[in-house]
């Protein structure tokens, strides 16, 4: 597949979040969305089937096992959003299940574009399925999925694969309300979201032996190369992952390994880093089960099920508008 054009708009907005991130007072940073151009999207897909991270295929079991279920739990007739579609592979389950009891519009909606062809290409096959891809950001997406449904018509929005653990706790609750602002009483969201464990699994979930999760990380650094003209020198920065006990996150950052200046002209920037200094590129934070429930009362929501993984800590939670 080709690799579409970058609109100047594209580079503009991408030089100034990465000007703005990288010169913030303290603790410089990246905002996580940029890990996902074409090569971050493929080297994520592959994440998903390491050995030591267990949240994908935790995520998919609960679909596959109880697929007739959550759809037995939400109204009818429904249309499906998903913000994040990735692949779309685990999203299957819910499509196929709902498709037995309705004709069904599914609505991806996803910032990468490479991302959201592999998803319509997936679950375009499914029959009774009517696949409608949205290349927009989550909210926006979804209000014009909103705004272009019937009186009659449902909503149920997958938010799948614990993506609001890359929020901050806080952004996580402002993010809900804002959705919740968007749908009406009744309509679901199926909340995906990792839940805590024993810490060096966390640890080696997000620093897998074969360095894939390191090279997801670093290539952001490289698309900064690509994409905006930008020196650095890969070989001089090293994967990490954090526990963060006080926040519950697991923390990625690109350590300097010796001092060091770059330039990244399309930002008008140039930056030093020192020995040991740190850019911090995403967050994942994890959830007690029983935190839930409280999440979506806080943000206009009620949780109406939750279920859990036998074998990695992962709940799928159905949650109802009020
Ligand atoms: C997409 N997101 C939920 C993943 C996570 O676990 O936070 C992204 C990821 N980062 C490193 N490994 C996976």
């Amino acid at each position: 597949m080709a690799t579409p054009a970058l609109t100047l708009q594209h580079v503009s907005e991408f030089a100034a979040d990465v000007r703005d991130s990288l010169t913030k007072s303290g603790q410089r940073e990246l905002p996580s969305k940029y890990l996902y151009d074409e090569v971050g999207s493929a080297l994520f897909e592959a994440i998903c089937v390491l050995p030591e991270y267990g949240l994908t295929r935790a995520d998919t079991r609960l679909l596959q096992e109880n697929a007739a279920e959550i759809v037995s739990r939400v109204p009818s007739p429904v249309r499906v959003a998903e913000l994040g579609s990735g692949s779309g592979k685990k999203t299957r389950w819910i499509l196929e299940a709902l498709s037995r009891r309705q004709i069904t519009y599914y609505y991806p909606i996803e910032i990468s574009p490479h991302a959201l062809a592999a998803c319509e290409k997936e679950l375009a096959q499914i029959d009774m399925v009517s696949v409608v891809g949205h290349e927009k950001p989550y909210l926006e997406g979804l209000r014009t999925v909103a705004d272009g449904r019937s009186e009659r018509d449902h909503l149920l929005v997958l938010f799948l694969g614990s993506t609001i653990g890359n929020f901050d706790r806080d952004a996580g609750d402002r993010f809900l309300r804002e959705m919740r602002e968007i749908l009406r009483p009744g309509d679901a969201l199926l909340l995906g979201t990792d839940l805590e464990k024993a810490v060096d699994l966390q640890l080696l979930a997000y620093n897998d032996p074969a360095g894939v999760t390191a090279a997801f990380n670093s290539n952001v650094l490289a698309r900064l190369n690509r994409e905006l003209g930008a020196d650095f020198d890969l070989s001089c920065f090293c994967h990490e992952a954090r526990w963060n006990y006080s926040d519950r996150r697991i923390e990625m950052h690109l350590r300097s390994t010796l001092r060091q200046s770059v330039r990244i002209p399309a930002a008008s920037l140039r930056i030093v880093l020192d020995e040991d200094e740190t850019i911090w590129t995403e967050s994942s934070h994890k959830y007690k089960a029983e935190e839930i429930p409280e999440m979506a009362e806080r943000t206009g929501f009620r949780c109406e099920a939750q279920w859990i993984d036998s074998e990695w800590p992962f709940a799928q939670n159905l949650l109802t508008a009020e």
